[in-house]
């Protein structure tokens, strides 16, 4: 079978291999005909050797993918031929709580990732991919989704009319964007070009701030929402942002602190966090549970997700280029 092999890390060292193909399913486990797998910046990460360079490698990269259930092992009840399905991040995470080991063992590193043909996997280790969607839409829940998911409706909780800052506009902050609307919260949207900023008007985002032309856009958050503050605020820049951040959350309100696009480190006055009783809440992606009920949530309300651009499996270096790049407005998919 084909896959994408990192034999070392550097983006120089991957290449489309043949590879054996994984076998027959022992008991318990899946086997999975991958048809897309979606990128998240992790993968960039992972690959240059950056995310964690303890990973062992030759690996096959990307956490996130979409295919088919092509066979079944002995005692497997959840899974029938046929059935599409999408792989879960971490596939011994079930409940919203779990310890560093099953947060810890993920695809995409230190497991072998999704941009491969065939995949075994846990019969856990998969959940059922929303009816409406297809194959490359399916690809892009994952991970990104499933983070802003778990933001809004796992370690705290998104209500009707409440206000949401979301920062840019890659894969966590489109989902964060739609499932905010779809909730029936107010959006913030911030971003460094006009053009994305109008692409996210129309998925519904109320207050348009370019972040370049405005840096302290927590104060015009505070001025737009009568020096009140915003309930949520999706955290993607991390330390370049939280001063921001802070500026623009409410009193009670939450920082979701999923990505450090900005800075993973820098000096900060925490007296503002403590004094409005502000929640910092760090977020790792979900379990398998919460991705069940965000899955029946995006089929009950048709929720499609917003897909860049979708790459060929022999343009993978291209499709992670292009991540990198942030010219991309949602997520980037590849084909399998
Ligand atoms: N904790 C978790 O479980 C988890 C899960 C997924 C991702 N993450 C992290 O979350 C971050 C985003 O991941 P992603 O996959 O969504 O990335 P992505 O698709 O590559 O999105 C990147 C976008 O972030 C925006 N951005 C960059 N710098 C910014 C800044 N200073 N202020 C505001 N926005 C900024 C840009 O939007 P514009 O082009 O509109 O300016 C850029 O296009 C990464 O740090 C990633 O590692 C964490």
């Amino acid at each position: 079978m084909k896959q994408i092999q990192l034999s070392s890390f550097g983006i120089q060292n991957l290449s489309l291999a043949d590879a054996p193909e994984p076998g027959k399913p022992k008991a318990g486990q899946v086997l999975v005909r991958m048809r897309a797998a979606s990128l998240n910046f992790r993968d960039n990460l992972v690959i240059a050797g950056k995310y964690n360079p303890k990973f062992p490698t030759p690996m096959v990269p990307c956490s996130d993918g979409a295919g088919e259930v092509v066979e079944i092992g002995e005692g497997v009840t959840e899974w029938k031929v046929g059935d599409k399905v999408l792989a879960t991040f971490a596939p011994n995470w079930i409940a919203d709580h779990a310890t560093h080991q099953e947060m810890r063992h993920t695809l995409g590193g230190p497991l072998d990732g999704t941009l491969r043909e065939y995949i075994l996997f846990p019969e856990t280790g998969l959940v059922a991919m929303p009816k409406h969607l297809s194959f490359e839409e399916g690809a892009t829940l994952p991970c990104a989704a499933l983070t802003a998911w778990s933001s809004f409706h796992v370690f705290s909780k998104l209500l009707p009319g409440h206000t949401v800052v979301v920062q840019g506009t890659g894969g966590v902050s489109l989902f964060a964007l739609q499932f905010a609307k779809q909730a029936g919260a107010k959006v913030f949207l911030t971003s460094s070009s006009e053009e994305k900023l109008s692409k996210g008007k129309s998925l519904g985002a109320d207050f348009l701030i370019n972040y370049k032309e405005v840096p302290e856009w927590g104060k015009q958050i505070r001025s737009l929402t009568e020096k009140i503050g915003a309930d949520h605020i999706v955290e993607v820049g991390g330390a370049g942002t939280l001063e921001q951040s802070i500026i623009a959350c409410k009193p009670f309100g939450v920082i979701h602190l999923i990505g450090i696009l900005a800075g993973r480190s820098g000096e900060l006055n925490l007296l503002p966090v403590v004094m409005n009783n502000i929640k910092v809440q760090g977020i790792v992606v979900g379990g398998r549970k919460a991705f069940q009920a965000m899955n029946a949530a995006i089929e009950a309300s048709g929720l499609k997700p917003v897909i860049d651009r979708i790459f060929p499996l022999s343009e993978t270096k291209e499709a992670l280029d292009y991540l990198k790049s942030g010219s991309h407005f949602g997520k980037i998919v590849i084909q399998i």
